[in-house]
């Protein structure tokens, strides 16, 4: 049985009839073109198979009644004729709240419902669980109350505020975008200030591999705000409205007047938007080598320069890199401090890259490291 036919099965069982509305929405993984996002540059991510799924069926009150298949039929209620707070005590919830609160703000009339959400993506993972959910809670919503009133880029940034304002997560817009607008077979190369999503092909007879080192992102949110604000005090301080306006050069010119960590945090976003941009043409002429190189540089910059991998992390990486040798590469993915790894490799390598690393990587935990051999798959739908 698919998740989604458990999920439905399930809303009906609990809920007693069928759902008005189910969606799916995808997780994404990150090839190249990390903490760009909010600084308004480049980034090349995939959306994968690992999804989550929302099911809704209009009430006839207010109540919005929301329940988490995954955390034990877990549930978090909220009146709509009341303003919208946050659940302590069921934080996955809060995803859900933002978007209807930020739909609220937008002005569409919500009504009362019952919801059922499910997924497979790992939490703290770095493959975006959370945007997943709260794009197709964003869809579901939309769908039911305001349809054909928003295109998939709204919904997106429906989604990103709802994590920004509401969660308190200052994201940028990557990931909601990579799971609304996820191609079979593209990576999307975004241009994260204007928004234009182009899909990318992936080369044929590649898989992407992704590694979950079994480290699990904990106090990531205060890390992960840290660095975006020591992003935007640079491009201030360089008179730039983002680091995406600032040059190599400016950078190396400004450096003398620059605090170390400073500049350093920059380059990281700097040389980032580069490679992401060469990543996206080495993609479209099928050049393994050269992605590799990049995913490789990418990797070291984010920690040596922005300081957001693990050591575990980057032993994981080097014996990735050692396996897959010169033709595909391999780079912590996501906002940093544990998740997951991802690798492009040549499908007849898969195996043995896969045995390589299930021979040599222990997560904390002494087990063998979840593998995942994906691929790029469609971003968000109606079932
Ligand atoms: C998290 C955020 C994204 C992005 C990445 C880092 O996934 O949600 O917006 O900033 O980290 O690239």
């Amino acid at each position: 049985m698919t998740l989604a036919d458990r999920t439905l099965a399930r809303f009906a069982a609990i809920v007693g009839a069928a759902p008005d509305l189910a969606v799916r929405a995808p997780g994404r993984v990150n090839l190249i073109g990390e903490h760009t996002d909010y600084n308004d540059g480049f980034v090349l991510p995939a959306a994968i198979g690992l999804q989550s799924i929302v099911a809704v069926r209009r009430r006839p009150d207010s109540i919005v009644r929301v329940i988490a298949a995954d955390f034990g039929d877990a549930v978090s209620e909220f009146d709509l004729a009341k303003p919208i707070a946050r659940d302590a005590d069921q934080p996955w919830c809060n995803y859900i709240r933002g978007v209807a609160s930020v739909l609220q703000a937008e002005g569409v009339d919500l009504g009362g419902l019952d919801m059922l959400v499910a997924g497979d993506i790992p939490q703290g993972s770095g493959l975006s669980s959370s945007a997943s959910l709260s794009v197709a809670s964003g869809m579901a919503l939309g769908g039911l109350f305001a349809p054909g009133r928003f295109d998939a880029t709204q919904i997106a940034l429906i989604a990103q505020r709802a994590e920004c304002d509401f969660v308190g997560m200052r994201c940028g817009n990557m990931d909601q975008l990579a799971s609304a607008h996820g191609a079979d077979g593209h990576a999307l190369l975004i241009d994260c200030r204007n928004l234009d999503v182009r899909p990318v092909a992936l080369p044929a007879e590649t898989a992407i591999l992704i590694v979950h080192s079994g480290i699990s992102r904990g106090l990531v949110d205060g890390h992960y705000n840290e660095r975006r604000a020591q992003c935007e005090a640079v491009a201030r301080q360089l008179g730039a409205p983002a680091l995406r306006d600032v040059t190599g050069e400016q950078l190396e010119t400004a450096q003398p007047d620059l605090d170390l960590v400073a500049y350093r945090r920059a380059r990281h976003v700097v040389t980032e938007n580069a490679r992401t941009l060469a990543a996206a043409d080495a993609m479209t002429s099928g050049d393994l080598v050269a992605l590799g190189e990049l995913m490789a540089a990418s990797h070291a910059s984010m920690r040596d320069d922005f300081e957001i991998t693990l050591p575990a992390i980057d032993a994981l990486v080097a014996e990735l890199q050692t396996a897959i040798g010169q033709s595909g590469g391999a780079r912590m993915t996501g906002g940093g401090f544990g998740g997951a790894v991802v690798a492009l490799v040549e499908a007849d390598a898969v195996e043995a890259v896969v045995a390589h690393i299930e021979a040599r990587y222990r997560t904390p935990k002494g087990t063998k490291p979840l593998v995942m051999v994906e691929r790029a798959h469609d971003g968000a739908s109606f079932l």
